[in-house]
């Protein structure tokens, strides 16, 4: 009986140590993916005009709901534009800011708006963290994406006050950036050469 006893222990020692083997090289390799996407994620400025499945947006904007924030406060909110008349209205918006006429979200379907809560102090930052996770977990799901500015602008504009009331936004919100999502057109630009002295170790 004893002799059946050790040799269990020593089959699930054995099963335990290959299980977190395996979990440690899965675990660097995801690691390895998660760089790779980091570093290839660019700016997209053309699309196809369907609307990715509702999944993909999903899985872009949970990403975007764990940026850190500061205290963890979560100042931001995230608003996403499917409907394309509103997605319209919110691009003749922002070229108005800009003085053109022209679509500054490329053609891209989809807008997911990044506003944040004034009153927290670390709101600028939480929603630029925001829309980092937003744009790389778009590039981590096949989806291209930009960040298109004057959120702030169009969001202090009275139309753009009368629709935070409609969405049920009120508060102290002020816009942080749109990133604009769809399927890309073409292929992935090249990144500009980073510069040299990007980066600088104090030893
Ligand atoms: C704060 C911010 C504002 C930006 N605003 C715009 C914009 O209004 N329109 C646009 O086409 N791209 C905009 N971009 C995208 C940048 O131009 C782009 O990230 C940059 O050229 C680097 O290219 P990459 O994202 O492919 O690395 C913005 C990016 C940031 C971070």
């Amino acid at each position: 009986m004893k002799r059946i006893a050790l040799w269990v222990t020593i089959a699930l020692s054995v099963m335990t140590f290959s299980c977190t083997k395996e979990n440690t090289e899965n675990m660097a390799e995801n690691n390895e993916t998660a760089l790779e996407v980091l570093k290839t994620r660019r700016a997209i400025r053309s699309y196809e005009s369907r609307i990715p499945e509702k999944e993909l947006i999903d899985k872009v904007l949970e990403a975007g709901t764990y940026a850190p924030t500061g205290m963890g406060m979560q100042s931001p909110v995230i608003v996403a534009v499917t409907n394309p008349e509103l997605r319209d209205r919110l691009s003749k918006m922002n070229a108005e800011i800009m003085g053109r006429d022209t679509d500054p979200f490329y053609g891209a379907p989809v807008v997911l708006v990044v506003l944040a809560d004034k009153d927290i102090p670390t709101y600028l930052y939480d929603g630029s963290l925001v829309m980092g996770n937003l744009m790389n977990a778009a590039h981590a799901v096949g989806l291209g994406s930009c960040w298109i500015h004057r959120a702030k602008e169009v969001f202090e504009t009275e139309e753009g006050k009368a629709m935070l009331k409609e969405w049920g936004i009120e508060g102290n919100y002020e816009g942080i950036g749109n990133c604009i999502l769809g399927y890309p057109v073409g292929g992935q630009p090249e990144p500009k050469a980073r510069k040299a002295d990007y980066i600088r170790y104090v030893e």
